[in-house]
């Protein structure tokens, strides 16, 4: 059966371009041994445009304030239609500082993001601890994103296969071998034939035979996390982030009473092996930020690797092979941006063009560059 599109990937950015690609009536097939089981599933699911900002990265910010604004209509429609409750959780973050210099830095941070247009407020230790009685007392102060807030990835997941099979799409669980702009071949030995083949592998999309080579600078960046479960003392109630002399470090609890700790960093390659070392790092930073973390419950370690990009930002849009698109390098902001990606490339399928938002982000960008 020759589907109109076939999307390999089935994390969130590939699920929301399939289940977006389907309401538009178009015949869809996600091709994924194993959906959801990459970044999706170890990502903490902060909703984080404000917080994430970095200098020199104001493009990859509108981008990111375009999809968080998108995300209470998809939440609303996913939750809808699926009856499944997503987590999406808006009680803004709080951002740390760990000492006097770390202040002065989210001062110059504060700064840098009202002249974007973004509001944050510059608050004493003290009212960060009237906010979040769990922080330790220590802290000299720090930044209330109020904008920035959590979606559970997880169940995010899991509504979108459910809608996506509601919609009429279907899930064909086999790895992809190989790609081109009208098929994909299974490691079975199957062909799809399809009108357009999306490719939403994350860190494995360059690697993909038939992705043309050197087009998808996509790298793996190692990321682990870990989930607590929050027991006796422990009630934190704000997702909290903040930068533990120099290590970066967030927590987020759910509703459910889980706390994801995250993450680390690193270039290994493809090696997926949690490390002991980052394990240790993670919690001793989140506890220092949260002392009475050390009493909660160890529920699990989960590590994947960020699809990370040249500049940070996606790679979302067609190649040069005709008919075939990809959808990677959402780095750290994948949960963040499946709003507006799916929207977009369901747009560039159905009517042949990428909408304005993502129009800075197609492939070709690093095309040009080495030009
Ligand atoms: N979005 C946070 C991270 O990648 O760790």
């Amino acid at each position: 059966m020759r589907s109109d599109v076939i999307v390999v990937g089935g994390g969130v950015i590939g699920l929301g371009i399939a289940w977006r690609c389907a309401q538009r009536g178009l015949g869809v097939t996600v091709v994924d041994p194993s959906p959801g089981s990459g970044a999706t599933w170890t990502a903490a699911g902060m909703l984080a445009p404000t917080t994430e900002l970095h200098y020199g990265e104001q493009a990859l910010l509108a981008l990111g304030l375009e999809s968080a604004r998108r995300y209470p209509a998809f939440v609303a429609e996913l939750e809808d239609a699926t009856g499944i409750e997503v987590g999406y959780r808006r009680d803004g973050t709080i951002v740390a500082a760990w000492d006097a210099a770390d202040l002065t830095g989210l001062r110059d941070l504060q700064e840098f993001g009202r002249t974007l247009g973004l509001t944050t407020e510059l608050v004493t230790g003290r009212e960060l601890r009237r906010l979040e009685p769990a922080l330790a007392s220590g802290v000299p102060g720090g930044l209330i994103a109020a904008d920035d807030c959590q979606i559970d990835n997880r169940r995010l997941h899991d509504a979108l296969v459910i809608a996506l099979e509601r919609a009429g799409g279907r899930l064909v669980r086999e790895r992809a071998a190989s790609v081109s702009g009208d098929r994909v071949t299974l490691a079975t030995g199957d062909v799809l034939p399809a009108a357009t083949v999306v490719v939403a592998a994350g860190a494995w999309t360059g690697q993909l035979d038939g992705v043309p080579a050197g087009a998808v600078p996509v790298h793996p960046v190692k990321g682990q996390t870990l989930r607590l479960r929050q027991s006796g003392d422990v009630q934190l109630r704000h997702v909290v982030r903040g930068v533990v002399r120099g290590s970066p470090v967030y927590l987020i609890p759910r509703t459910n009473g889980e706390i994801v700790v995250g993450a680390s960093s690193e270039e290994a390659g493809f090696d997926l092996s949690p490390r002991a070392g980052a394990i240790y790092e993670l919690l001793r930073d989140a506890q220092a930020l949260v002392p009475v973390l050390g009493e909660a419950t160890f529920d699990e370690v989960s590590t994947s690797l960020r699809p990370g990009s040249p500049d940070n930002a996606p790679m979302v849009g067609p190649t040069s092979v005709a008919g075939l698109v990809v959808a990677t390098g959402h780095y750290r902001n994948g949960i963040l941006l499946a709003p507006v990606t799916a929207d977009g490339v369901a747009e560039l399928i159905a009517d042949g063009a990428l909408p304005d938002a993502l129009a800075p982000f197609t492939p070709s960008r690093f095309e040009r560059a080495s030009a």
